[in-house]
Formats: C-alpha cells, structure tokens, sequence
C-alpha cells in the first residue's frame, strides 16, 4: 500500500512568543518540522505535503531543506485542523493510497508507531493514535471507546464531565485512505466550542457511514508537543538524555555525557573519544578512533579517523580534517581542508584554506583571508613548514617543503622549497639597553623627590 504524509505546520504557536513559526524552532540542532519529516520518512512515502501558514516561506525553505520533493501548500486562515488536512487535497493530485496525517510540533513520534499505525489499517479504515495521560489535563481530545472501536473524538472543550475523566486520549495522528479522508472531510462543520474545522470530527462520520474506526496506542512521550519555550526546553532536554545513550549504545566513549550537546544529524564512530563540554552543532561526522578533547564547539564539518581535535578548539563550516591531523587549543578552522597529518596546534585561525599533508602551522598563524569586501583563498603545499605569527595575506599560495619565517606578513606566492622572511631586519645596538635602563630609573627617582 502507498502511504502519503500530510503534515500539519500552519499554526503560529502563539505561546512561543517567537517571530520565528513553531515548527522551525529546534531541537538538537534541527526544526522541529525536520524531526516530524524523518519519523515519517520511515513509511517511504509517495508524497510529503507540508501545510503551511505563519512564516510559510522560511517554513518552506525548511521542509524543501529536508526532502527536495516535498510539497508545500498554503492554509492562508487556520480554520482548524481538518480544513488543514482539506489543504493538501489538490497537491496528492488523485493519489489512491493512505494518507498519515502527523503534526509538525511533535517532535519525538518513532517511525515504528507510524508502521504500527499502516498495520492496524488491514482491519479498520480509519486509525487514530491516542496515548494513556498520567493525569486528566485541560487540553488534548478525549478518544471514547467502545472496546476496540473508536465511536468519536471529543476536544476537552466541547467534553461532559465524563468525557473530560478520560484518560485516553489523542495525539493528533491520524491513517485513513485518501479518497474516504477527503470525502469525510467535506461533511466535517464547524458547529463546536473553538468555531474550527476539527479533523477529529472524521471519527464519528465515520462510524456513521457504517466504517471501521479504531484508535491504538502509544507512549505519552511520544507524542509530547510543544507549545511554549518551557515545552522546547524540556523537548531538547528529551532529545540529549535519549541521543547520548545512544552515542552510548554505539560504541563512542563519552566522559560526561551530561555535558555534551548533540544535534540530530550528528555521526560518530565507534571508538571516538569526547571528553567533557563539547558542542556538536548541525552537519558534523566524526570518524572511528578521533577524539575531540573538552570545550570544542564543532559544526558543519568532518573529522577522519585518528584526528586530534581541541582542548578549546572551534571547527567551522566546511572545515575537513583528513586522517591524523591535529587541531589544538584556541584554533578556529573554517572552509579548510587540512590534509592528513597536518598540524596546527595553537592559537590560530585557517579560514578558506587548503593545507597540504603532514605540513605543520606555527602558533599564532592567520590566514588573513578577508579584505573587509571579499574572502580570498590561501592554499599551503605538503609538508611545509609556517612560522609562528605568519600573516598569509590571500590569495597566496605556499609551496610544499617551504617555510615561512616566524613573524612574516607574506603577501606573495612562495615557491616550493623557498623559505621567505617578510618581516623587518633585526637590528643591534650594543649597550644601549643598558644607557636606556639608567636613564629611566634616574628619571623615576627625579618624581619619587617631586622635583
Ligand atoms: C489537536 C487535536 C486534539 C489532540 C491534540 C494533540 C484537533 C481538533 N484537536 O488539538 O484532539 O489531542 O491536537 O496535540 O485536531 N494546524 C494547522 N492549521 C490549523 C490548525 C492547526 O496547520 O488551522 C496545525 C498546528 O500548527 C499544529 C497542529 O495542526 O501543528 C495541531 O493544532 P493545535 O492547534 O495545536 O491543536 P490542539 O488544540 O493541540
Ligand atoms: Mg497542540
């Protein structure tokens, strides 16, 4: 069976207090709207459509940012979530399949669910996903069950005291052929306590077309939403706890995992070595047997196996370090590619670089790579050698096997094998260091006299 994701991203997410819509805030480094879409990239779905309305360019950008063939539609009022659903109607173009409705503002929803939802369709036409509150809570739709059927849904709003006791309720998600769906939703009104379109409401005119609809279950952590800062907070919180054990799981060996921060895209061999304080912001592998040693902030980039990075060292995007290399303390690497075995061990910054293999980069080194309009491009040779304090000012271009004297500013190409000095000669005077000395202690004790 062909499977469709519809997936709800229309709303503003008012309590966020965010000019930036829900669904984009993050979580492990990733909009929300991208965890929704990777759970259910599971089902391989024929069509992703994406209903979108409050920000719905950058809501687009993302979603497109995430699966290139995903479709956007516009829902310009949100008039509830059924007329949501009703949006990306024209955009499934006649699609005969199932569709699988989800939120995109729940970030933690397993593909596994999403399969055990395709699974209960063999013998229900509609299915709903509900899950067991702990406590009865003024919010979430109240699922009333007859055995296994599910007779309607009913928003905590528009519920009797008895409804409202119910601790079954509904997480949002909901699997149903398409054609039934959309037929269903062309019945659905707006007579209820929100004055919305609920896609609840599917449930019960369901049932009274004589279908099969049943509600299954899971995990209340599974479908938490987020509504407010406090949920994201909480949310990102659920999202670390759960991606170290993970990285655990692995084979990684993390020193305090409590304090290192993970993305969603994070890769990390087995083998690895994080020690404490390390921040792994979006795009980043790590290679089997490479350490990132405490307070590195790492993103966009990749580090190969063996490699060495840190105590306090900041890999920026496109920074790629080939096997063995060696990035020490307060070092910032960005759009570089350091070759294998290359070193560059402190107080640096190679930005927009390519560094040949085994070369070795003096503390204090910069590729000045900026001249306050455009970035230029500095390219180092194999096994050269770059003397503490260089300035290459880019474009420029070091030969492999040359050196560079400490201090130097070098502004043009050096040749292979050359060592170029671009600093002032030393010059000598001796005595004078010894005159200089008595001069001011003489005129140190003229003021201590007040004369
Ligand atoms: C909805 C369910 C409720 C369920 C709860 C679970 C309905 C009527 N109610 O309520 O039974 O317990 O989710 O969290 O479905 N959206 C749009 N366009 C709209 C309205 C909503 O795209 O016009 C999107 C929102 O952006 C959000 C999702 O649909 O991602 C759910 O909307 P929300 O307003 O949060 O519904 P709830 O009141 O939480
Ligand atoms: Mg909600």
């Amino acid at each position: 069976m062909d499977v469709s994701l519809i997936i709800l991203a229309a709303g503003k997410g008012t309590r966020m207090n965010s000019d930036l819509p829900k669904v984009l805030h993050p979580i492990g480094g990733a909009p929300m709207l991208h965890h929704a879409m990777r759970a259910g990239a599971a089902l391989d779905p024929a069509h992703v459509i994406v209903v979108a309305g409050h920000g719905a360019e950058q809501v687009k950008a993302q979603a497109l940012a995430w699966d290139e063939d995903a479709k956007v539609v516009l829902q310009t009022e949100q008039l509830g979530t059924g007329h949501a659903v009703n949006q990306a109607r024209d955009a499934l173009g006649g699609f005969a399949g199932d569709v699988v409705v989800l939120f995109g503002d729940t970030p933690f929803l397993q593909p596994e669910t999403l399969e055990r939802m395709i699974a209960a369709r063999q013998t229900h036409d509609v299915v709903v996903l509900g899950f067991e509150i702990a406590e009865v809570q003024p919010r979430y739709g109240r699922l009333v069950m007859d055995g296994d059927a599910l007779v309607r849904i009913v928003e905590y709003k528009d519920a009797s005291q008895e409804e409202r006791a119910i601790r079954f309720t509904n997480s949002g998600l909901l699997a149903c052929d398409a054609q039934t769906l959309f037929g269903l939703l062309q019945e659905i009104g707006n007579d209820n306590a929100s004055g919305e379109y609920y896609l609840t409401e599917v449930a019960e005119l369901a049932n009274a077309r004589g279908l099969s609809v049943t509600a299954i279950a899971c995990d209340e952590a599974e479908t938490l939403g987020v509504d407010s800062r406090a949920d994201l907070a909480a949310a990102d919180a659920l999202f670390q706890t759960r991606a170290r054990a993970q990285l655990l799981e692995d084979g990684v060996t993390v020193i305090a995992p409590d304090t290192v921060y993970l993305s969603l895209d994070t890769v990390i061999g087995r083998d690895a070595v994080i020690e404490p304080n390390v921040v792994f912001g979006p795009g980043v592998t790590v290679e089997t047997g490479a350490t990132i040693r405490a307070f590195s902030h790492l993103e966009g980039c990749h580090v190969s196996r063996g490699a060495i990075v840190g105590p306090f060292a900041r890999l920026r995007p496109g920074a790629e370090l080939a096997e063995d290399v060696r990035v020490g303390n307060f070092v910032e690497v960005k759009n570089a590619t350091l070759a294998a075995g290359a070193k560059v061990n402190h107080l640096s910054y190679i930005g927009d670089a390519t560094v040949g293999a085994a070369s070795n980069i003096g503390a204090g080194t910069i590729t000045c790579n900026y001249d306050g309009v455009m970035k230029h491009h500095t390219h180092i040779g194999a096994r050269a050698f770059i003397g503490s304090n260089t300035m290459l000012v880019a474009p420029v271009s070091v030969g492999d096997e040359a050196m560079t004297g400490s201090g130097s500013v070098i502004t043009s190409d050096v040749e292979a094998g050359a060592l170029a000095l671009a600093r002032a000669p030393q010059v000598e005077k001796p005595g004078m260091a010894r005159k200089l000395f008595d001069m001011l202690k003489a005129k140190q004790a003229r003021q201590r006299r007040g004369s």
